[in-house]
């Protein structure tokens, strides 16, 4: 089988899919695509503009009109890739805690999605590109060559992102962060439009006993297939 040239890869907050999807678009000369960085944008701009996040119009045209750059890293401080808003470079900003709370309703709108959507299409069908998000495989590029479906448990991923935050210095608390998942997971589950599952045809992977090493060798191993 020649090496899939569309991977997608799907699955809840902090499971892995971005340091997986950015080591296997590195090893196989990939576009790295991290779609969740689109919807941080939407909130980001969204809470610097004062537009209320439960002002689904106002959210939607933001999202519809604002330019949306995601590009590789410019810097070599840690970013995965350049995220600009309308020409500004919001990259950090996207990640801040504000963002991380506001971010799950934000990409319940319908508008939004449909708009973020066709953007990411558009540069999926170019292939050789390894996409990330929760609805990839279902939604934005069913004709994907290799679905990937990464899984773990709520606890686990809430200890991973423990260990990341003080690793870099910073406090947390794990109860909170536990919380946090667990109510992303609710919202990014049960939407109506593009819900977070599984596509049919995806390789299920549960990463709570293995490690980023392992994950990677045995999604390598399928692309060599
Ligand atoms: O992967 P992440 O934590 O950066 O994603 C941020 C949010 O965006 C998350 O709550 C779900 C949403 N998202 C989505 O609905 N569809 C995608 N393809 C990617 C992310």
């Amino acid at each position: 089988m020649p090496t899939p040239s569309i991977i997608a890869i799907d699955g809840p907050a902090a499971s892995g899919k971005s340091t997986l999807g950015r080591r296997l678009a590195d090893a196989l000369g990939y576009l790295f695509f991290d779609t969740g960085v689109m919807y941080r944008a939407v909130t980001w701009g969204a809470l610097q503009r004062s537009i209320q996040i439960d002002d689904e119009v106002a959210v939607t045209a933001l999202a519809e009109n604002a330019q949306i750059d995601v590009r590789p890293p410019s810097k070599n401080d840690g970013r995965a890739c350049d995220v600009l808003l309308d020409g500004v470079d919001i990259t950090w900003e996207t990640r801040r805690p504000e963002v991380d709370a506001n971010v799950s309703p934000v990409s319940v709108y319908a508008g939004v999605r449909r708009a973020l959507t066709a953007q990411q299409r558009r540069i999926g069908l170019r292939g050789r590109v390894v996409m990330v998000g929760r609805d990839i495989g279902t939604v934005v590029l069913p004709e994907a060559d290799l679905k990937i479906y990464l899984d773990a448990s709520a606890e686990e991923r809430a200890r991973r992102r423990y260990t990341e935050i003080i690793g870099r210095g910073g406090s947390a608390d794990y109860e909170k962060i536990l919380a946090g998942v667990r109510d992303r997971d609710r919202i990014d589950s049960g939407r109506l439009v593009a819900p977070l599952r599984p596509a049919e045809d995806a390789v299920i992977l549960n990463s709570d006993k293995l490690d980023a090493d392992e994950v990677f060798a045995r999604v390598e191993a399928l692309c060599r297939k």
